[in-house]
């Protein structure tokens, strides 16, 4: 704040100098210098902002103190992400809240839940998008995929090391860093263990301050409590846009936190707090999978086609047995079937 007004007080000075002579040309009412007096304003205050005019034009910047843009997130999230009303509302007041605080005491740690193909990755590259204009390709966003990443076991040492030198490395190069987890279960309990003192409530580790950061995780477990939920709500004749947070979110953390199988790491996460939002994503129902159908036809310039959205939403397989209510593969496979028809 004081190398703020500091610099304020620096552009102001700077415009006394520059209107001192400008005054004395205008008495003598030469208009083209006056115009040149101008341009040489412009040029030098466009100077003192530089970084305003070379970030995103000539190099890609940090982030860190740009403000979310809420509403584009939000219009984002409506617009291109079908049937999760709960994700669509955590995720924009998660993100809304930790951007907008100058000094958050903890990084971001979203963690995504939900049966695959209801939008998980889709929402990470939405959020990425909304703060990089270059979205997954983004030097300050990493991915991190567990079984391409760090596949075996034996090597479980190396992958912690490299992990954490990463992280530390690249958050000490622009603190606002972006870092995905995909198939977070799938991840060996000893990798978290490397990661968790990054999302801890410490001012700084080693002069790095981790605060600003964002981590997401994207998981399929506790996909099935999610499904066994909305399968109760909907059998209780109850519509699906009436599913609350909390009708969800305490059974999907306890429920993932008594689960020795495959959401048995999160133990100490949770234990912890340092999960800042469970975020479930909601099986998928036919109307959902049409939409995907749809957007996919938009999506590659084609003429939007009831009929044929009807056809491929039809093809998908749907459970449980009895009333075929939920998409097995959400929206996975969708692009794939629609090549099969065109
Ligand atoms: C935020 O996004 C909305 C919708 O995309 C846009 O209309 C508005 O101009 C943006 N605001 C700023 C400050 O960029
Ligand atoms: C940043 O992370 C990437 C992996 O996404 C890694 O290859 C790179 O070495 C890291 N950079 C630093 C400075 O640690
Ligand atoms: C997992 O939990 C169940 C009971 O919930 C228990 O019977 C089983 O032995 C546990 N498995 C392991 C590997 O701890």
């Amino acid at each position: 704040m004081a190398a703020f007004r500091r610099f304020r007080a620096g552009k102001f000075l700077l415009y006394l100098l520059l209107a001192a002579p400008l005054l004395h040309v205008a008495v003598s009412l030469e208009p083209i210098s006056i115009s040149i007096g101008i341009a040489a304003a412009s040029a030098i205050t466009g100077y003192m902002s530089f970084p305003n005019f070379y970030c995103g034009r000539l190099v890609e910047c940090c982030q860190v103190d740009t403000p979310l843009n809420s509403t584009a997130l939000l219009v984002d999230l409506k617009e291109k992400l079908y049937g999760q009303h709960l994700a669509q509302d955590v995720i924009c007041r998660a993100l809304t809240g930790f951007m907008s605080n100058e000094n958050p005491k903890k990084p971001l740690a979203l963690s995504l839940h939900g049966w695959t193909g209801t939008g998980k990755n889709f929402v990470s590259k939405i959020i990425v998008e909304n703060i990089y204009d270059l979205g997954m390709k983004s030097k300050f966003v990493h991915l991190f995929v567990s079984t391409v990443h760090f596949p075996h076991n034996s090597l479980i040492p190396l992958y912690k090391d490299q992990l954490q030198s990463w992280i530390r490395g690249n958050t000490s190069r622009c603190a606002r860093s972006i870092f995905i987890f995909d198939e977070m279960d799938k991840l060996h309990p000893g990798l978290i263990d490397a990661i968790k003192p990054f999302l801890d409530y410490y001012e700084h580790i080693d002069g790095v301050s981790y605060r600003k950061a964002i981590f997401i995780f994207l998981s399929n477990a506790g996909g099935d409590l999610i499904n066994r939920r909305m399968l109760e709500f909907w059998t209780s004749g109850r519509k699906r846009e009436e599913l609350q947070l909390k009708d969800v979110e305490n059974f999907l953390s306890v429920g993932l936190f008594n689960n020795n199988n495959s959401g048995f790491w999160r133990c100490a996460l949770i234990e912890k707090n340092l999960i800042d939002y469970f975020v479930p994503f909601l099986p998928l129902e036919f109307s959902h999978v049409k939409k995907c159908v749809l957007a996919e036809l938009r999506h590659r310039g084609l003429e939007e086609d009831e009929e044929l959205a009807f056809r491929v939403a039809k093809e998908m397989t749907y459970s449980p047995k009895e009333n075929k209510l939920f998409s097995d593969k959400g929206c996975k496979t969708v692009s794939a079937r629609l090549n099969f028809h065109l």
